[in-house]
């Protein structure tokens, strides 16, 4: 099965039908018919949000009622979201032989990874996507180990996207009475960083399969740049059986909470379900970047949230325990927040 092309090559091939290892069991599969097509997340203009209590209200009502939303005036420049988006090109257009340096079996560092799927030991169907994940550690350390096909161009947008990140971080925060930010709280907060980059090939049979299966992610925030395709949904918390598009806004990026901010909120940010469908016609790119607590974190709800008297829904937790949990099953949905329970 075209082994070491990834399903980019598989693509190129030109097949006319789908390999029986793509097809998803029919409830995996997403029902046209469960879409809310006139619905949609927030998209917030975030230019004012340290000065317009407005603006942080907005913030974290989104967090609270849809898990997602999307910023736009976020002060990142448009030339730097192209890059990360042309960068990621350059990737997946290497060669196959250049990406397969990056495999499991070949790449010098776990904290650079080229693979295809998710967790293709653990699944019964794969899905139809490649990605590089790059766990950044240092500068240094990413121009000795990163692809040199997509380095600066990751690089720099993970440091024009560190205040924007910030800021959100600051407001959610406040919001639950968290008005200090010291270094070990930052930490907590944003203290490791992943940043993949993902390619969803056009696919002979898109309604049978997935892009990414129905999962939250284990971060506090994610922040997705994606291209101008589509194919992102989310679950609607209040109409678990309907699920909204995220559509490509031009210069937005796409925020949501994490399972780690849902456990730290005791439940008030969501960390919602989403997926990304297959496409029939054209090739799609995503970069997300997890801002996530570092491995050696204990989390658990934030002592400033449980003061209220609140019961705690969740135990606390070491951070790189919950990320093996996370990464040695399939995509399951939402399964992985009951292991902190
Ligand atoms: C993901 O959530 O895993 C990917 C999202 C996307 O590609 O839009
Ligand atoms: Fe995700």
């Amino acid at each position: 099965l075209h082994k070491g092309h990834g399903v980019k090559g598989l693509s190129e091939t030109g097949i006319r039908t789908l390999p029986n290892q793509y097809i998803q069991p029919i409830e995996e599969r997403l029902c046209m018919t469960k879409v809310v097509p006139q619905d949609s997340i927030p998209i917030i203009d975030i230019s004012n949000c340290m000065e317009d209590p407005k603006v942080a209200e907005a913030i974290c009502n989104a967090a609270e009622r849809w898990g997602f939303f999307q910023i736009v005036n976020h002060g990142i420049p448009i030339e730097v979201l192209e890059d990360a988006k042309e960068a990621t090109r350059r990737f997946f257009g290497l060669p196959a032989k250049e990406k397969n340096k990056y495999s499991k079996d070949n790449s010098p560092s776990n904290n650079v990874r080229y693979g295809t799927s998710f967790s293709p030991q653990a699944e019964k169907a794969l899905e139809w996507k490649d990605y590089l994940s790059l766990f950044y550690v240092s500068d240094d350390e990413a121009s000795a180990l990163w692809p040199a096909a997509c380095r600066d161009g990751l690089l720099e947008y993970m440091r024009k996207s560190e205040a924007v990140v910030k800021q959100l971080l600051k407001v959610l925060m406040e919001k639950l009475n968290v008005t200090e930010i010291d270094k070990s709280k930052e930490d907590l907060l944003m203290g490791s960083r992943r940043i993949n980059i993902n390619y969803y090939p056009i696919c002979p049979n898109p309604e049978l399969t997935v892009g990414v299966g129905r999962h939250s992610d284990v971060s506090t925030l994610t922040i997705l740049l994606q291209d101008d395709i589509g194919g992102l949904y989310v679950r609607d918390l209040e109409d678990n059986n309907s699920w909204i598009h995220v559509p490509p806004v031009k210069g937005s990026i796409v925020i949501n909470v994490g399972d780690a901010l849902q456990i730290m909120s005791n439940g008030r940010y969501k960390s919602v379900e989403h997926r990304v469908v297959a496409n029939g016609s054209k090739n799609r790119i995503s970069v997300p970047i997890f801002v996530n607590p570092t491995p050696n974190d204990i989390i658990g709800p934030l002592p400033q949230v449980l003061a209220t008297g609140e019961k705690p829904l969740y135990k606390e937790i070491l951070y790189s325990d919950y990320v093996k949990y996370f990464f040695r099953k399939a995509h399951d949905g939402k399964a992985t927040v009951d292991y902190a329970k």
